[in-house]
């Protein structure tokens, strides 16, 4: 396994709309395995694809405790349930900065796991918000569109400040 390098916002990579997997094969679950354990080295709680300049529908997620329950979903798609939730949200792609954001309070997750086998099950909490985060990551989104301009602005000045 090896660790992927991580994209940092404003890079304008991370506004790429992933592309769905057709080929179900050994390297794509390669890929998986390293983007997870790139997620945990970081450590996160999830990590897209795009992140790691891949432009493909792929996430993965694991809230739990003890990094022992992990989702490596594949062309992921949601169905929204419920009131919207703000939660403080951060991204590894956006070190440092972690805000409100709102997001419906619980999901129904249908896509394929590394092997090309249909997943479908329901979330909510924590796991609804980072399904709901890293998805917009495959559309090109960042968690910091929702919020202001100005504030998205500082975020912008003070990442770029932290690079030089
Ligand atoms: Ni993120």
């Amino acid at each position: 396994m090896s660790l992927l390098e991580i994209l940092h916002y404003p890079d304008p990579r991370l506004r790429t709309v992933a592309a769905p997997v057709k080929i179900f094969d050994q390297a794509l679950k390669q890929f998986c395995d390293n983007l997870l354990e790139t997620m945990y080295a970081a450590p996160g709680i999830g990590l897209a694809a795009t992140q790691v300049n891949v432009h493909q529908q792929i996430i993965s997620v694991d809230v739990s405790e003890k990094q022992d329950s992990p989702h490596l979903l594949v062309n992921p798609t949601l169905t929204l349930h419920g009131a919207q939730y703000a939660g403080e949200e951060g991204c590894l792609s956006v070190p440092g900065i972690y805000e409100p954001v709102s997001r419906a309070e619980r999901i129904t997750v249908s896509a394929a796991n590394p092997l090309g086998e249909t997943v479908s099950f329901e979330a909510e909490g924590l796991l609804a918000i980072c399904i709901q985060h890293e998805y917009d990551h495959l559309q090109g989104k960042l968690f910091v569109d929702y919020l202001s301009g100005l504030k998205r602005n500082r975020i912008r000045k003070k990442l770029q400040k932290q690079k030089k």
